[in-house]
């Protein structure tokens, strides 16, 4: 294949830009706690952690939802937070809970993460799961790396767990201006070399979540959503100008418009607060656009499921789109709910 000749797999031609009458779909979280394969292979490898740097069981969770169901993509099994623990950062996960990391509040804490190139050590693993993963995949499928945006991994790293309000990261941007701008670049360096290696391994497409995107305002958004997202894809696409990316600065609102034209994504990945003719109208006009049922239809299914994803698949057939969801699928979700969202997909 020349690097001009036309993507096969529905994914990629979505990326690229090209309206496909049923559109390629994946769920974020795909794998994950509903699934009863993904709760013993996570009870085999012991915990969640193991189970991230475990490459034969990650590859496994992996390829699980792919059986099932189907999917046009696949996403590595891994977690935001490896990356903070391979700079240094404690990380642990309280079962029911969710991760707690060390804290980090100034300008001390960021000299003393491990430099750039000491990553690789950590995150050895992840790299040997996209490896299996590239080989085991059906060759119709593709294979997403991804990495957390920096403003989103600082949060975690500055409060050392999930916050409501990202108030820790807040008070340090405004207490300790430079730490916090120190601690952003060297996330936004060490991400991009983590997505590099990804792909090296075997990752066709990277996902960049910015989960708490829309906890930042105005030139705020602009600073430490966009300019970081954009900074990222810019260095990535000119080492492997032929990698694609999606862009996901969840609950960025109007902030969506634009974004990605600004950061050079060839994706926007858009949560359920926007409704979907407001996004194919003022998003997809940019390109491919990726999204946005409510993970809650996966739970209550019936009629509600089967109309709104109908309806999303409608609001953005004119433009090029890949189904998912607005956010992760949630442990309470009913697996066969799946399979009726598919059915109206695919028909
Ligand atoms: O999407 C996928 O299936 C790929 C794997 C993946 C996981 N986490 C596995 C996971 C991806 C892409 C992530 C990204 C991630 N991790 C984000 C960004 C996307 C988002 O959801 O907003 C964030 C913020 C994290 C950090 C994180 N990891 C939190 C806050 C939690 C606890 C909340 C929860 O859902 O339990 C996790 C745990 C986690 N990451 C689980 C999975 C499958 C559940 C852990 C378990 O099995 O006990």
């Amino acid at each position: 294949m020349t690097a001009t000749a036309a993507p096969t797999k529905t994914i990629l031609r979505a990326l690229a830009g090209e309206v496909q009458a049923v559109p390629p779909v994946w769920m974020m979280r795909q794998a994950g706690r509903y699934l009863p394969e993904y709760r013993a292979t996570r009870a085999q490898a012991g915990d969640f952690l193991s189970l991230c740097y475990n490459p034969e069981l990650a590859a496994e969770v992996t390829l699980q939802p792919i059986r099932r169901y189907g999917f046009d993509a696949s996403i590595l099994f891994a977690d935001i937070l490896l990356l903070p623990q391979a700079l240094g950062a404690d990380l642990w996960f309280v079962t029911g809970e969710g991760p707690r990391l060390s804290t980090l509040s100034d300008a001390e804490g960021v000299a003393a993460l491990k430099p750039t190139e000491a990553i690789h050590e950590t995150l050895s693993p992840v790299y040997e799961t996209v490896k299996i993963l590239a080989r085991e995949l059906p060759r119709e499928v593709t294979l997403i790396g991804f990495a957390g945006a920096p403003w989103t991994v600082a949060t975690y790293m500055i409060a050392g767990r999930g916050t409501p309000d990202q108030g820790p990261a807040h008070a340090m941007k405004a207490a300790e201006p430079e730490a916090f701008d120190a601690l952003m670049a060297r996330l936004t360096e060490a991400t991009t070399e983590y997505l590099s290696a990804q792909v090296e391994a075997g990752a066709e497409v990277v996902k960049i979540f910015d989960s708490w995107a829309g906890s930042l305002k105005g030139a705020d958004f602009t600073r430490y959503a966009l300019e970081p997202a954009q900074q990222i894809i810019a260095a990535l696409k000119a080492r492997l100008p032929d990698l694609p990316i999606i862009a996901f600065p969840r609950q960025a609102g109007d902030q969506y418009i634009g974004f990605a034209r600004a950061t050079g994504a060839d994706c926007v990945a858009i949560d359920n607060s926007v409704d979907a003719d407001w996004a194919a109208k003022h998003v997809q006009v940019d390109g491919c656009v990726q999204g946005n049922l409510a993970p809650h239809h996966l739970v209550e299914g019936g009629p509600a499921l089967v109309a709104e994803t109908k309806r999303i698949v409608k609001a953005f057939s004119k433009g090029p789109h890949i189904f998912n969801l607005g956010h992760g699928i949630t442990p309470e979700a009913d697996p066969e709910n799946v399979h009726r969202m598919l059915e109206a997909i695919r028909g």
